[in-house]
């Protein structure tokens, strides 16, 4: 197995000081409620850990997992939901916490499918955005971390071919 070259994009420092003011931007906006955090796994695993712990509210947690299906070598925005969420979300103040942005059409479908759950309020908090392989044009992100260019990330949750996720850091790959 190839081994592919991991070149540091952003330090596990310079994270952990963005989730902190994402975190203390949350807890601003939602003083005084009750949120649910749902982590789209995998790939919002780590920073989904991170950012709870950071924030200062009555929070509870739980996990959903997506997959696009059809053809596997593009993404054209057919999602299916393999693990739904087992929370009663009608009222509730709900954060969805994705690990990247990219042609948007996940953040799209779970946004579209969320609503049928009648949360009090649905916000979209990703640690990345690729805003130049956007395909969908519409896809508002309420909370986000990083503003990449279109370059392959991994680690701090994020795989390729479901490796990496465990480097502390996140780096670029060349495929
Ligand atoms: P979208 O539907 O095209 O926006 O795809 C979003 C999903 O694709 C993310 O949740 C990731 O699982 C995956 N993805 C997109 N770009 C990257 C990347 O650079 N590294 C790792 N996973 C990625
Ligand atoms: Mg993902």
């Amino acid at each position: 197995m190839k081994k592919e070259a991991v070149t540091e994009l952003i330090g596990a420092e310079k994270i952990a000081a963005r989730v902190k003011e994402l975190a203390a931007e949350i807890t601003r906006d939602y003083e005084g409620n009750e949120v649910v955090f749902i982590g789209v796994l995998r790939g919002a695993v780590v920073f989904f850990s991170d950012l709870i712990r950071e924030v200062k509210l009555d929070a509870q947690l739980d996990f959903v997992k997506v997959s696009s299906y059809g053809d596997s070598s593009k993404s054209d925005g057919k999602i299916q939901l393999d693990y739904p969420p087992d929370t009663d979300l009608t009222g509730r103040h709900v954060i969805l916490v994705e690990d990247i942005v990219d042609m948007g059409y996940t953040a799209k479908w779970l946004r579209e499918h969320f609503e049928i759950y009648s949360p009090a309020s649905l916000k979209i908090c990703a640690l990345l955005d690729k805003p130049e392989r956007r395909k969908v044009p519409d896809v508002t992100i309420d909370y986000l971390g990083f503003t990449i260019p279109d370059e392959f990330v991994v680690g701090y949750g994020l795989d390729y071919s479901q490796r990496h996720r465990n480097l502390p850091f996140i780096g670029k790959i060349e495929l």
